[in-house]
């Protein structure tokens, strides 16, 4: 028999066991054994051949002249901001992850918060250049959820401003903007390679770059800022990538581009059956453009949708379907953070705050999953408003 009772009201689960937010696509044991050996019996644990290797091959596949493997995405764009002496004000998005800001405030930076575009959920170029002044000194831009930012008309104002422009690319591995992968526009972009992403090294980050001078410096600063001669040349931190991560981040680039089309093939059918239902909305990707999809964000309107983004939360957990409020509470309410805030209005970034829900998405999820998930949200709409009375009671 057909279980149409929402578990919230009392039926049955759609799903008999958690669907989580993130199942990491690994390789094999089979697959890295031979080189693991090769690891342990070399003794090269850190700073060996497979970083370099990773290096190079991250290069060639972002078509950028540096790829600098780190300890994770923080630690580059620490070791960025302060290998470019950044000094006073950067521009950056609130409606972010808290590591785009934390590593601007340990790098002695002040975050100044401007909005994003509510449909692309990215940094908007009119209000990050409204927000210049003569204490700016960069703008960082986020490729939010795998979404590439609007990056032509940032390198614009950058360039007339004379400001850094740093992409915090944590999202950005599968991502393609106008054709090619995003990692050489800019003066850097920085990349997460954590298992919540479709380029894995277990922990990792890489900063791509053009320039010989910040790829130097940043390859000094992952080594505490000595350059060998043990007279530290800026404060550096200890951001080596491991060789074993090193190895399975080499792995995990074979699978990169399937990932990213499974992805999107995946997210295609979320919009349709979902696109059908009033109320939901999506990012909205350029034309030419490819997101990553390491995040599938969707808006929800009450109104016409009949239950609210926590409601509709709220009803999924009892589905055993995990979502994630991507980002709530936004940056510049953030107890670490909202002193920087200078008060200006951040309308876009308050609505996602209060309006986005991340469903689960993964590189390889099955069909099934992924219209279970799409039926049981259909589901939920047309009971609406039995799960409103019982949410509010
Ligand atoms: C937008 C954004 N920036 C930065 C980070 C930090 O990445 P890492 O954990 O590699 O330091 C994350 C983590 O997911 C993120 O979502």
């Amino acid at each position: 028999m057909k279980n149409n009772l929402p578990a919230i009201l009392g039926g049955k689960p759609a799903f008999p066991e958690l669907v989580q937010m993130v199942r990491p696509v690994l390789p094999s044991f089979s697959e890295m054994a031979g080189d693991v050996e090769n690891i342990l019996s070399t003794g090269m644990v850190t700073k060996g051949r497979f970083m370099r290797e990773f290096e190079q091959a991250l290069s060639v596949h972002l078509g950028v002249k540096h790829a600098v493997a780190v300890s994770s995405c923080t630690s580059g764009m620490m070791l960025t901001h302060k290998a470019l002496e950044l000094s006073g004000d950067v521009i950056v998005p609130s409606f972010t992850f808290m590591a785009t800001v934390s590593a601007l405030v340990w790098a002695g930076l002040c975050p100044i918060f401007v909005d994003v575009d509510r449909a692309t959920n990215n940094l908007d170029p009119a209000a990050a250049e409204a927000a210049i002044t003569p204490q700016t000194t960069a703008i960082i831009a986020v490729h939010q959820f795998g979404n590439p930012a609007d990056i032509v008309a940032l390198e614009e104002i950058a360039n007339r401003h004379s400001l850094k422009l740093i992409f915090d690319a944590a999202h950005g591995a599968g991502a393609c903007y106008q054709g090619v992968p995003v990692g050489k526009q800019g003066t850097a972009q920085i990349f997460s390679l954590s298992p919540t992403k479709l380029l894995i090294s277990g922990e990792g980050g890489i900063v791509a770059t053009n320039s010989d001078d910040l790829a130097a410096k940043i390859r000094m600063g992952r080594e505490y800022g000595n350059d060998g001669n043990y007279d530290s040349a800026f404060a550096g931190l200890n951001a080596r990538m491991p060789e074993f991560n090193a190895l399975l981040g080499m792995r995990s680039l074979e699978n990169l581009e399937a990932a990213a089309q499974h992805r999107n093939e995946t997210v295609a059918l979320f919009q349709e059956v979902l696109g059908r239902l009033p109320g939901i909305g999506f990012q909205q990707v350029r034309a030419g453009d490819r997101h990553s999809y390491r995040e599938l964000s969707i808006t929800i309107e009450s109104d016409s949708f009949g239950l609210t983004r926590d409601e509709l939360a709220l009803a999924l957990a009892a589905e055993n379907i995990d979502t994630r409020k991507y980002y709530q509470p936004p940056i510049h309410m953030q107890t670490a953070y909202r002193s920087y805030y200078d008060g200006r209005p951040l309308p876009n970034t308050d609505w996602l705050s209060s309006h986005s829900l991340s469903l689960p998405m993964w590189s390889n999820m099955s069909t099934d999953v992924s219209l279970g998930i799409c039926e049981t949200i259909q589901r939920l709409h047309e009971n609406a408003p039995l799960i409103h009375k019982k949410v509010i009671q």
